[in-house]
């Protein structure tokens, strides 16, 4: 596999807060599962759309590898000591010859409506865009307030999605306002 990944860099919060963004790497496997143990219920009802406690040993094993440009998986972490914990993590999948990419994050619970959502979300249109994807989507939880005010506060259309009741579709153009009205005047 190719070593596509993010170098880890400092990323700031609005209030100032200093974390460390990073690619997913193989040894994170533990880490991302106790990350995901650690989100209230409703959280990890959110972010995987149903009902888990933690992730499947296959499911886990595939996140861990997307650590590619059109599969990628983003850490950002905290500084605890010496140790470094998860504290988000937020993930792009482009299929092959697509010029659509379905992204789904989520932040532990006390670290969020601090920013980090935003910046996640930003982070990943940029990754999206230098792989030529035009549209990003996501599933969302019709009941899940946070993420539709995250999208819609990051540029996104919030749609009824009419194959599935509990959902909506988040999407977004990534393509510049000039070069979309050029599209729809030609
Ligand atoms: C959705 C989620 C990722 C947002 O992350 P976040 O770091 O809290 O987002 P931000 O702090 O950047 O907030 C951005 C905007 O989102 C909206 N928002 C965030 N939390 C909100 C809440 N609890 N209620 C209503 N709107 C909220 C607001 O519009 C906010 O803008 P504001 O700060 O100007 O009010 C986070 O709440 C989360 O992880 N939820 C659980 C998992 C999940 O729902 N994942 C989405 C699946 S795709």
């Amino acid at each position: 596999m190719s070593n596509a990944g993010v170098e880890p860099h400092p990323i700031v919060l609005p209030g100032n807060e200093c974390l460390i963004l990073r690619t997913i790497q193989s040894q994170d496997a533990e880490g991302l599962q106790a990350y995901v143990r650690g989100l209230s219920s409703e959280s990890r009802r959110n972010r995987f759309l149903g009902t888990l406690s933690e992730l499947a040993p296959t499911r886990l094993d595939d996140l861990i590898r997307m650590c590619g440009p059109r599969h990628v998986v983003l850490l950002a972490l905290t500084q605890i000591g010496s140790k470094l914990q998860t504290v988000a993590e937020a993930m792009l999948m482009v299929a092959p010859d697509s010029e659509r990419g379905e992204i789904a994050l989520s932040v532990t619970d006390i670290w969020q409506h601090r920013g980090l959502g935003t910046v996640l979300i930003t982070h990943l249109e940029v990754r999206a865009k230098r792989v030529g994807v035009r549209y990003l989507f996501g599933d969302v939880l019709r009941t899940n307030t946070a993420m539709k005010g995250l999208a819609r506060k990051s540029g996104y259309s919030v749609r009824t999605l009419f194959t599935d009741a509990r959902l909506v579709e988040i999407v977004k153009d990534l393509a510049p306002a000039n070069a979309r009205s050029a599209r729809q005047a030609g």
